[in-house]
């Protein structure tokens, strides 16, 4: 979702805002822009589409070294130039993420003074009031004004702006939105994420919310109302941010792939566990929150976790949850999964129930992200940066770090042996392998052309083929629906003709012959079914209820969802690959969601 840079120093301001840019692209966005100091005067390019797009219409090579910069995900007013950002009005020019939400309120009355709208967004009122609290303070000092805007703004905002007579500072100002300062030498940078500057400089900041900041070449001075506090300086490795799409034609293919080396390496970092050390059984009750992919992860955690729990783990949709009633006490856990750290409805669940004394974990990938900041407990996943949109190799680690959870508990009642598991962990980064080398050329050349297409499930595996059918809708624009095999003949069952595609998961040991049947009830209806199923399952398969299969391993149930995961990936990969779709970035999409 939007993305923020600010350049100030003593270099060539705009190619650093392009370069940080760019870094941001993976958030999502549908139109770029910049504000840059030229000649004493602060010019604005923007456009709707790439940042190739923005490129062809900015000379990068004026001599200024201060700017702004924006890729704007639209939420409030159409996706044109327009409405993209920098926004300018009076002495102000801002880019803006977040929601203003009392815009209408505060327009009305800008109105009755006089100013003047050119947008449809919250981002030029959000402008227009800042320019209005300028105006009218004799001092002119920005942590007053900022304070003063605090009182008045609702919502969320990271804001980072250029006053028309301040030739060498950005002013930035936060709440509920994430923004990070560089420190460099002689130079200092603004983004919504360090991936923005961490070519330049390792060195960071984080704005807590409320904070003001005032940035120039050699200065980073942050306010908390009108004190003068020191945050402090980080440093992040160059490597928790990544490295280039290497051979892969897309981050997406490079993400599938990098999965088994990611559980090698997390059964490097937990098997031998330092979750030891976290109490899980001192709750009676588990909530568990996330959004999208997130989610599903959640469910997977709830099913693997309730293996061996005594009570009921339930996990909600944050969107959901943070304004649903809610029954917690000082004796539940509330888990948020989160790859980013920073979607807005996650976080807002976070602060809600720790007001209401629950003890906190995330399941998180970005270190020092928001959500990892708050909660009582991180456990990290340890994916290194995710860029794709879709995700893949985040929701892997995620569901990994739950097989342990699990696992912990299971210890606890006495149910299972670490030593009787072990070897399955061991043995999965080359499970993981076979599965990414099985060819999925016919099941491609048969669904690519569809127009929509049927995932099955039950049990875990209904989870596993949510995600599968997310996974797909998310890249090549094809309307999937997962359902739970026994839920297909109250309703659904009445879209299946000839030639419908139904991919269908078995690998539950549990519901795997009355999945089957659910399949021959589709096949008997015409349905085209590619069934994906674990190799060792004690069941006759008749052959003629399917038309392809995908054989997978079998290893612990409790990892089982890990190698489940991947043809449904690939699956998905390769058709969005036939359709020629733009993998990486689908559209309408955004990978960090920071409005609700
Ligand atoms: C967006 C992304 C999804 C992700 C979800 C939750 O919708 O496109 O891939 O699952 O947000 O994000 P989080 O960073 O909290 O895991």
């Amino acid at each position: 979702m939007c993305g923020i840079v600010g350049y100030v120093g003593k270099k060539n301001a705009i190619p650093y805002l392009i370069q940080g840019l760019r870094k941001l692209e993976y958030r999502g966005y549908d139109s770029a822009g910049i504000a840059y100091l030229d000649n004493n005067k602060i010019e604005i390019k923007k456009t709707v589409g790439r940042i190739s797009d923005l490129e062809k219409i900015v000379n990068i090579n004026i001599p200024t070294n201060i700017g702004i910069g924006h890729t704007r995900w639209a939420t409030h007013g159409k996706v044109n130039n327009t409405n993209s950002h920098p926004h300018q009005v009076g002495d102000i020019t801002i880019v803006h993420n977040g929601i203003l939400e009392n815009y209408q309120e505060l327009k009305n009355e800008l109105l009755k003074l006089g100013y003047k709208f050119k947008t449809e967004t919250d981002t030029e009122v959000l402008c227009a009031y800042i320019d209005y609290e300028y105006k009218n303070s004799s001092t002119k000092d920005m942590v007053e004004i900022f304070n003063n805007c605090f009182k008045v703004f609702k919502g969320s905002y990271a804001v980072t702006i250029m006053v028309a007579s301040i030739s060498d500072k950005i002013f930035v100002m936060k709440k509920d939105n994430p923004l990070v300062i560089g420190i460099g030498e002689s130079e200092n940078y603004i983004a919504s994420d360090v991936s923005a500057f961490i070519s330049n400089t390792c060195k960071f900041i984080y704005l807590e919310d409320m904070q003001i900041g005032i940035v120039s070449s050699s200065d980073v001075s942050i306010y908390q109302e009108n004190k003068l506090i020191n945050n402090d300086i980080k440093t992040i490795n160059i490597d928790d941010v990544g490295n280039g799409k290497e051979e892969y034609e897309h981050y997406m293919l490079k993400e599938i792939y990098e999965q088994s080396n990611l559980i090698e390496k997390l059964n490097s970092i937990y098997l031998n566990s330092n979750l030891d050390d976290f109490d899980i059984s001192k709750y009676t009750s588990i909530h568990i929150i996330g959004c999208g992919t997130a989610y599903h992860a959640g469910l997977i955690g709830k099913y693997l976790m309730e293996k061996y729990n005594d009570f009921e783990i339930n996990v909600y949709i944050a969107s959901e949850y943070r304004y649903q009633k809610i029954f917690v006490n000082d004796k539940t856990l509330v888990i948020a999964v989160s790859q980013s750290g920073e979607t807005a409805d996650t976080l807002a669940c976070l602060k809600r129930v720790k007001k209401c004394g629950c003890d906190t974990l995330g399941i998180v990938n970005v270190k020092n992200s928001t959500i990892a900041r708050i909660v009582d407990r991180v456990i990290y996943t340890m994916a290194g940066q995710e860029i794709a949109v879709a995700s893949t190799k985040a929701y892997t680690s995620q569901i990994y770090i739950f097989s342990l959870l699990a696992l912990k508990i299971g210890i606890s009642k006495g149910v299972i042996n670490k030593e009787d598991i072990t070897s399955y962990y061991n043995e999965l980064p080359q499970l993981i392998n076979n599965v990414l080398n099985i060819n999925y050329d016919r099941v491609v050349k048969k669904i690519f052309n569809n127009e929509y297409l049927f995932y099955l499930g039950r049990n875990i595996d209904y989870v596993s083929v949510m995600e599968g059918s997310l996974k797909i809708k998310e890249i090549s624009y094809i309307h999937s629906e997962a359902y739970q095999g026994g839920e297909l003949k109250h309703g659904t069952i009445s879209l299946i003709e000839k030639d419908s595609c139904v991919i269908s998961l078995v690998s539950n040991e549990e519901t795997s012959a009355k999945i089957i049947s659910n399949i021959k009830e589709v096949k008997a209806r015409g349905a085209y079914v590619i069934l994906i199923i674990k190799d060792s399952l004690n069941i006759n398969i008749d052959i003629n209820c399917y038309d392809q299969m995908i054989i997978i391993p079998s290893v612990h149930e409790l990892i089982q969802p890990i190698l489940n995961i991947i043809p449904l990936q690939l699956i998905a990969y390769y058709v969005a690959k036939k359709r020629g779709c733009d993998i990486d970035k689908p559209r309408n999409l955004a990978k960090s969601v920071t409005v609700e």
